[in-house]
Protein backbone atom coordinates (compact mmCIF):
# COMPACT_ATOMS: atom_id res chain seq x y z
CA UNK A 1 0.00 0.00 0.00
CA UNK A 2 1.45 3.56 -0.95
CA UNK A 3 0.65 6.43 1.95
CA UNK A 4 -2.30 9.29 0.12
CA UNK A 5 -3.17 12.31 1.39
CA UNK A 6 -5.95 14.72 0.17
CA UNK A 7 -6.42 17.71 1.41
CA UNK A 8 -9.74 18.57 2.60
CA UNK A 9 -10.26 21.75 3.79
CA UNK A 10 -9.19 25.15 2.28
CA UNK A 11 -6.58 25.67 4.61
CA UNK A 12 -5.29 22.61 6.25
CA UNK A 13 -6.43 19.14 7.08
CA UNK A 14 -5.34 15.91 4.97
CA UNK A 15 -7.30 12.46 5.09
CA UNK A 16 -4.66 9.91 4.71
CA UNK A 17 -5.31 6.88 2.72
CA UNK A 18 -3.55 3.31 1.86
CA UNK A 19 -2.59 2.49 5.30
CA UNK A 20 -3.12 0.41 8.20
CA UNK A 21 -1.89 2.14 11.83
CA UNK A 22 -2.77 -1.04 13.60
CA UNK A 23 0.35 -3.05 13.14
CA UNK A 24 4.58 -2.10 12.81
CA UNK A 25 4.81 0.83 9.94
CA UNK A 26 7.90 0.83 7.92
CA UNK A 27 10.03 4.31 7.68
CA UNK A 28 8.73 5.69 4.71
CA UNK A 29 5.15 5.43 6.01
CA UNK A 30 6.32 7.31 9.29
CA UNK A 31 8.03 9.94 7.31
CA UNK A 32 4.92 10.53 4.84
CA UNK A 33 2.56 10.56 7.64
CA UNK A 34 5.01 13.37 9.58
CA UNK A 35 5.26 15.58 6.14
CA UNK A 36 1.55 15.20 5.76
CA UNK A 37 1.43 16.59 9.55
CA UNK A 38 3.73 19.26 8.63
CA UNK A 39 2.12 20.49 5.82
CA UNK A 40 -1.62 20.20 6.75
CA UNK A 41 -1.35 20.08 10.48
CA UNK A 42 -4.15 17.43 11.49
CA UNK A 43 -4.51 14.11 9.74
CA UNK A 44 -7.68 12.50 10.03
CA UNK A 45 -7.66 8.47 9.58
CA UNK A 46 -10.54 6.38 8.89
CA UNK A 47 -11.22 2.28 9.81
CA UNK A 48 -8.70 2.12 12.14
CA UNK A 49 -9.90 -0.71 14.54
CA UNK A 50 -7.10 0.29 16.78
CA UNK A 51 -6.13 -1.13 20.87
CA UNK A 52 -5.26 0.61 23.71
CA UNK A 53 -1.40 -0.90 22.71
CA UNK A 54 -1.78 -0.56 19.11
CA UNK A 55 -2.77 3.00 19.59
CA UNK A 56 0.75 3.57 21.72
CA UNK A 57 3.18 1.82 19.82
CA UNK A 58 1.92 3.67 16.25
CA UNK A 59 2.36 7.17 18.73
CA UNK A 60 6.04 6.14 19.67
CA UNK A 61 6.71 6.18 15.60
CA UNK A 62 6.41 10.03 16.27
CA UNK A 63 8.37 10.56 19.68
CA UNK A 64 8.29 9.79 23.13
CA UNK A 65 4.90 9.47 25.01
CA UNK A 66 3.92 12.93 27.33
CA UNK A 67 4.33 12.55 31.36
CA UNK A 68 0.39 13.25 31.96
CA UNK A 69 1.26 13.55 35.51
CA UNK A 70 0.01 17.18 36.58
CA UNK A 71 -2.94 17.60 34.12
CA UNK A 72 -6.07 16.58 35.76
CA UNK A 73 -7.87 15.93 38.82
CA UNK A 74 -8.79 12.68 38.83
CA UNK A 75 -7.72 10.53 41.11
CA UNK A 76 -5.29 7.00 40.41
CA UNK A 77 -8.03 5.20 41.94
CA UNK A 78 -10.65 6.51 39.37
CA UNK A 79 -8.34 5.87 36.33
CA UNK A 80 -9.92 3.91 33.42
CA UNK A 81 -7.41 3.78 31.04
CA UNK A 82 -3.52 2.53 31.21
CA UNK A 83 -0.88 4.60 32.09
CA UNK A 84 0.10 6.90 28.32
CA UNK A 85 -3.89 6.68 27.78
CA UNK A 86 -5.53 9.87 28.29
CA UNK A 87 -9.33 9.28 28.88
CA UNK A 88 -11.00 11.77 26.65
CA UNK A 89 -14.20 10.24 27.31
CA UNK A 90 -17.27 10.77 29.40
CA UNK A 91 -16.63 7.84 31.37
CA UNK A 92 -16.31 6.18 35.24
CA UNK A 93 -14.60 3.24 35.79
CA UNK A 94 -17.26 1.04 35.46
CA UNK A 95 -17.97 2.42 32.34
CA UNK A 96 -21.14 4.66 33.02
CA UNK A 97 -21.40 8.23 31.97
CA UNK A 98 -20.21 10.73 35.00
CA UNK A 99 -22.52 12.26 36.92
CA UNK A 100 -23.34 15.42 35.49
CA UNK A 101 -22.23 17.10 38.94
CA UNK A 102 -19.04 14.84 39.19
CA UNK A 103 -15.92 17.28 39.43
CA UNK A 104 -14.34 15.25 36.90
CA UNK A 105 -17.06 15.71 34.56
CA UNK A 106 -16.87 19.25 35.36
CA UNK A 107 -13.20 19.57 34.82
CA UNK A 108 -13.35 17.72 31.51
CA UNK A 109 -16.31 20.15 30.21
CA UNK A 110 -12.44 22.32 29.74
CA UNK A 111 -12.26 20.23 26.55
CA UNK A 112 -15.37 22.19 24.82
CA UNK A 113 -12.92 25.20 25.06
CA UNK A 114 -10.51 26.29 22.34
CA UNK A 115 -6.99 25.10 23.54
CA UNK A 116 -3.35 23.86 22.45
CA UNK A 117 -2.74 20.75 24.39
CA UNK A 118 -0.32 20.79 27.45
CA UNK A 119 0.08 24.39 26.84
CA UNK A 120 -0.41 24.64 30.86
CA UNK A 121 3.24 22.73 30.56
CA UNK A 122 6.52 24.28 30.89
CA UNK A 123 7.13 21.97 27.76
CA UNK A 124 4.01 21.32 25.37
CA UNK A 125 3.03 18.51 23.73
CA UNK A 126 3.56 17.99 19.94
CA UNK A 127 1.27 15.94 18.83
CA UNK A 128 -2.27 14.60 19.95
CA UNK A 129 -3.34 11.27 18.86
CA UNK A 130 -7.31 10.73 19.21
CA UNK A 131 -9.29 8.00 18.59
CA UNK A 132 -12.99 7.41 19.00
CA UNK A 133 -14.25 4.03 20.16
CA UNK A 134 -17.98 4.96 21.13
CA UNK A 135 -19.52 8.03 18.98
CA UNK A 136 -21.80 10.53 20.68
CA UNK A 137 -25.75 9.90 18.97
CA UNK A 138 -25.62 14.24 19.79
CA UNK A 139 -23.32 16.32 18.49
CA UNK A 140 -19.46 15.63 20.04
CA UNK A 141 -17.68 16.89 16.70
CA UNK A 142 -13.62 18.03 17.11
CA UNK A 143 -13.05 21.05 15.76
CA UNK A 144 -9.34 22.34 15.08
CA UNK A 145 -8.24 25.97 14.15
CA UNK A 146 -5.23 26.41 11.60
CA UNK A 147 -3.15 28.98 13.55
CA UNK A 148 -0.77 29.42 10.90
CA UNK A 149 -3.84 30.81 8.91
CA UNK A 150 -4.62 32.67 11.29
CA UNK A 151 -1.70 34.49 11.89
CA UNK A 152 -0.56 35.47 7.74
CA UNK A 153 -3.93 37.24 8.31
CA UNK A 154 -3.39 39.34 10.77
CA UNK A 155 -2.42 43.01 9.98
CA UNK A 156 0.99 43.64 10.23
CA UNK A 157 0.97 46.43 12.98
CA UNK A 158 -0.70 43.38 15.21
CA UNK A 159 1.86 41.06 13.99
CA UNK A 160 4.66 43.61 15.01
CA UNK A 161 2.72 43.81 18.16
CA UNK A 162 2.87 40.38 19.49
CA UNK A 163 6.10 39.19 18.21
CA UNK A 164 7.61 38.58 21.27
CA UNK A 165 4.93 38.65 24.29
CA UNK A 166 4.97 36.11 26.23
CA UNK A 167 1.62 34.54 27.92
CA UNK A 168 0.84 32.58 31.30
CA UNK A 169 -0.71 29.32 30.67
CA UNK A 170 -2.30 27.61 33.26
CA UNK A 171 -5.83 25.10 33.97
CA UNK A 172 -6.72 27.08 37.05
CA UNK A 173 -7.53 29.91 33.96
CA UNK A 174 -9.24 27.83 31.45
CA UNK A 175 -11.25 26.08 34.57
CA UNK A 176 -11.34 29.38 35.57
CA UNK A 177 -13.23 30.83 33.09
CA UNK A 178 -16.00 28.35 33.13
CA UNK A 179 -16.46 29.42 36.79
CA UNK A 180 -14.64 26.36 37.96
CA UNK A 181 -12.35 27.98 41.06
CA UNK A 182 -12.65 25.66 44.29
CA UNK A 183 -8.90 24.09 43.29
CA UNK A 184 -7.10 22.82 46.60
CA UNK A 185 -3.74 23.89 47.25
CA UNK A 186 -2.12 21.06 46.02
CA UNK A 187 -4.17 21.57 42.92
CA UNK A 188 -3.10 25.32 42.93
CA UNK A 189 0.68 23.93 43.10
CA UNK A 190 0.37 21.55 39.88
CA UNK A 191 -1.22 23.93 37.97
CA UNK A 192 1.52 26.77 38.82
CA UNK A 193 1.36 28.88 35.04
CA UNK A 194 4.27 28.21 33.05
CA UNK A 195 5.33 30.56 30.53
CA UNK A 196 4.59 30.63 26.48
CA UNK A 197 5.56 32.62 23.29
CA UNK A 198 1.99 34.11 21.42
CA UNK A 199 3.77 33.55 18.43
CA UNK A 200 5.92 30.39 17.56
CA UNK A 201 8.24 28.98 15.34
CA UNK A 202 7.33 25.68 13.73
CA UNK A 203 10.93 23.60 14.17
CA UNK A 204 10.71 21.77 10.63
CA UNK A 205 8.67 24.17 8.40
CA UNK A 206 9.80 27.88 9.52
CA UNK A 207 5.98 28.61 9.36
CA UNK A 208 4.84 31.10 12.61
CA UNK A 209 1.95 30.52 14.30
CA UNK A 210 -0.44 32.36 17.01
CA UNK A 211 0.15 29.85 19.81
CA UNK A 212 -3.38 30.21 21.41
CA UNK A 213 -5.25 28.76 24.28
CA UNK A 214 -7.73 28.98 26.86
CA UNK A 215 -5.30 28.32 29.29
CA UNK A 216 -3.62 31.60 28.91
CA UNK A 217 -4.98 33.68 30.96
CA UNK A 218 -2.31 36.35 31.33
CA UNK A 219 0.82 38.29 29.82
CA UNK A 220 4.20 39.04 30.63
CA UNK A 221 4.40 43.09 31.66
CA UNK A 222 0.72 43.26 30.67
CA UNK A 223 -2.02 44.51 32.87
CA UNK A 224 -4.62 41.64 33.09
CA UNK A 225 -7.70 43.07 31.74
CA UNK A 226 -5.30 44.27 28.46
CA UNK A 227 -3.71 40.97 27.73
CA UNK A 228 -7.37 39.19 28.19
CA UNK A 229 -8.91 41.68 25.73
CA UNK A 230 -5.74 41.13 23.46
CA UNK A 231 -6.15 37.57 23.91
CA UNK A 232 -9.79 37.58 23.39
CA UNK A 233 -9.68 39.42 19.67
CA UNK A 234 -6.97 37.28 19.14
CA UNK A 235 -8.88 34.29 19.68
CA UNK A 236 -11.97 35.97 17.97
CA UNK A 237 -10.07 36.32 14.80
CA UNK A 238 -7.81 32.64 14.82
CA UNK A 239 -11.57 30.93 15.13
CA UNK A 240 -13.27 32.12 12.22
CA UNK A 241 -15.18 29.60 10.05
CA UNK A 242 -12.73 29.89 7.69
CA UNK A 243 -9.86 28.79 9.85
CA UNK A 244 -11.69 25.90 11.33
CA UNK A 245 -12.44 21.98 10.21
CA UNK A 246 -15.35 20.44 12.23
CA UNK A 247 -14.64 16.71 12.34
CA UNK A 248 -17.75 14.31 12.39
CA UNK A 249 -16.64 11.75 14.14
CA UNK A 250 -16.99 8.15 13.02
CA UNK A 251 -16.32 4.92 15.06
CA UNK A 252 -12.23 4.07 14.35
CA UNK A 253 -11.54 6.96 13.16
CA UNK A 254 -8.00 8.63 14.17
CA UNK A 255 -7.08 12.07 14.36
CA UNK A 256 -3.25 13.45 14.83
CA UNK A 257 -2.98 16.95 15.26
CA UNK A 258 0.25 19.25 15.87
CA UNK A 259 -0.34 20.91 19.15
CA UNK A 260 1.88 23.47 17.65
CA UNK A 261 0.16 24.47 14.39
CA UNK A 262 -3.73 24.43 15.59
CA UNK A 263 -5.91 24.78 18.19
CA UNK A 264 -8.90 22.43 19.04
CA UNK A 265 -12.01 22.01 21.13
CA UNK A 266 -14.73 19.02 21.31
CA UNK A 267 -18.65 20.62 20.79
CA UNK A 268 -21.06 19.30 23.09
CA UNK A 269 -23.00 16.47 23.03
CA UNK A 270 -25.70 14.46 25.32
CA UNK A 271 -23.46 13.75 28.60
CA UNK A 272 -25.96 11.02 29.77
CA UNK A 273 -24.70 8.79 26.50
CA UNK A 274 -21.32 7.72 26.36
CA UNK A 275 -18.51 8.75 24.19
CA UNK A 276 -15.39 6.96 24.42
CA UNK A 277 -12.20 8.92 22.98
CA UNK A 278 -8.99 8.15 24.03
CA UNK A 279 -5.78 10.06 23.20
CA UNK A 280 -1.86 9.94 23.12
CA UNK A 281 -0.04 13.13 23.20
CA UNK A 282 3.16 13.16 21.77
CA UNK A 283 5.80 15.01 24.32
CA UNK A 284 7.32 18.49 22.95
CA UNK A 285 11.31 18.63 23.12
CA UNK A 286 11.96 22.50 24.20
CA UNK A 287 10.08 25.39 25.82
CA UNK A 288 9.03 27.79 23.77
CA UNK A 289 10.22 30.59 25.08
CA UNK A 290 13.72 29.34 24.58
CA UNK A 291 12.57 30.03 20.42
CA UNK A 292 14.08 32.85 19.17
CA UNK A 293 12.02 34.01 16.34
CA UNK A 294 13.53 35.60 12.89
CA UNK A 295 11.81 37.57 10.74
C1 LIG B 1 -8.48 16.20 23.35
C2 LIG B 1 -9.67 17.07 23.25
C3 LIG B 1 -11.91 17.24 22.39
C4 LIG B 1 -13.00 16.26 22.07
O1 LIG B 1 -8.61 15.00 23.09
O2 LIG B 1 -7.40 16.71 23.66
O3 LIG B 1 -9.60 18.22 23.59
O4 LIG B 1 -13.77 16.51 21.14
N1 LIG B 1 -10.76 16.51 22.73
O5 LIG B 1 -13.06 15.24 22.76
MN1 LIG C 1 -7.45 18.73 23.95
Amino acid sequence: MTVAIRQIHPVFTGEVSGIDITSPLTRDEVAAIEAGMDRYAVCVFRDQKITDEQQMAFSLNFGALENARGGNITKPEDRRLAVGMNDVSNLARDGRPLDRDSRQHLFNLGNLLWHSDSSFRPIPAKYSLLSARVVNPVGGNTEFADMRAAYDALDADTKAQIEDLICEHSLMYSRGSLGMVDFTDEERAMFRPVRQRLVRTHPVTGRKSLYLSSHAGGIVGMPMPEARILLRDLNEHATQPRFVYAHAWRPWDLVIWDNRQVMHRGRRYDQRQPRDMRRTTIAGDAPTTAQVTAS
